[in-house]
Parts: structure tokens; C-alpha cells; sequence
């Protein structure tokens, strides 16, 4: 019992050690925010689309108890679209089947993925990660036409 208990100690420890140590963060968690500031911070004050000079788009999400903002978006077939999620609360997931688009939306973390539509039709954003008793009515939906 001390040896499970103590080997348990030196385990934790160390990943806690490993963690600080090589700096490991979240993966594609580039950029940090104040999750308590989320609505107040750009470009999260102004959740959804933006069109780049060069025809892309920027998506930006914010994830949030039990919602995606925003809740619908609409896109050309052929666009290019950076997502940018984030969560205003607790841990959520950003998940479009059809896509290789897979994240986690963590408090206090950006997570950044793009992905090019190329098939007209309409594609839900899910939220793949139990966040409470509305998780299963968590989605947005995302218009290319
Ligand atoms: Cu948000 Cu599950």
C-alpha cells in the first residue's frame, strides 16, 4: 500500500514536473486568453466570419454551456476557413464530421485549424466532449453553398 501510494506520488510528480519543464500546452493552443474575459476580448468580443484579403476566411468561435457562437455561418464552396475557438467556460469539444476539423475549446486557450470546404451542403459543428447535461444539444451549423 505505502509502495502504490508512494509510486503514485513519484508518477504524478513527475509529469508535473515534465509538463512545466517542456513547456506542454495544449496542441495548436498558440495564443492564450482570459476565459473570464472572453466577450470583452477581440476578436472573441465580435464572434464569426472574416473575410482575408486574399479570399480566405477567419472563424472566429466562442464555446460556451451550451452553445456555439456563432450559431450558423454561411461560406462559398472552394473556401478556405481558419477556425478560432475558444470557451468561455468550461472544457468543450469542436468537432465537423466530414472535415479533418477536431479540437478541444479550452478555457483560457485559442486552438487554431483550417480546413478548405471543396462539397456544397450543410455541416454541423459538434461538441464532442461532455461538458454537462445540455452536451448532447451542442452544435452550430456551417452553410457552403
Ligand atoms: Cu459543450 Cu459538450
Amino acid at each position: 500500500m505505502t509502495f502504490g501510494i508512494t509510486m503514485l506520488v513519484v508518477f504524478l510528480a513527475l509529469i508535473g514536473f515534465a509538463a512545466v519543464a517542456d513547456d506542454i500546452n495544449p496542441p495548436s493552443g498558440l495564443q492564450q486568453i482570459d476565459p473570464t474575459k472572453v466577450a470583452k476580448t477581440p476578436p472573441f468580443d465580435r464572434p464569426g466570419l472574416r473575410k482575408l484579403p486574399d479570399g480566405s476566411y477567419e472563424a472566429y468561435y466562442v464555446a460556451q454551456v451550451f452553445t456555439f457562437t456563432p450559431s450558423t455561418m454561411t461560406v462559398p464552396v472552394g473556401s478556405k476557413v481558419t477556425f478560432y475557438v475558444t470557451s468561455a467556460d468550461v472544457v468543450h469539444g469542436f468537432f465537423i464530421p466530414r472535415t479533418a476539423i477536431n479540437m478541444m475549446a479550452i478555457p483560457g486557450w485559442v486552438n487554431e485549424q483550417a480546413h478548405t470546404f471543396t462539397k456544397q451542403g450543410n455541416y454541423l459543428v459538434i461538441c464532442h466532449e461532455y461538458c454537462g447535461i445540455g452536451h448532447q444539444d451542442m452544435f452550430a451549423k456551417i452553410v457552403v453553398r
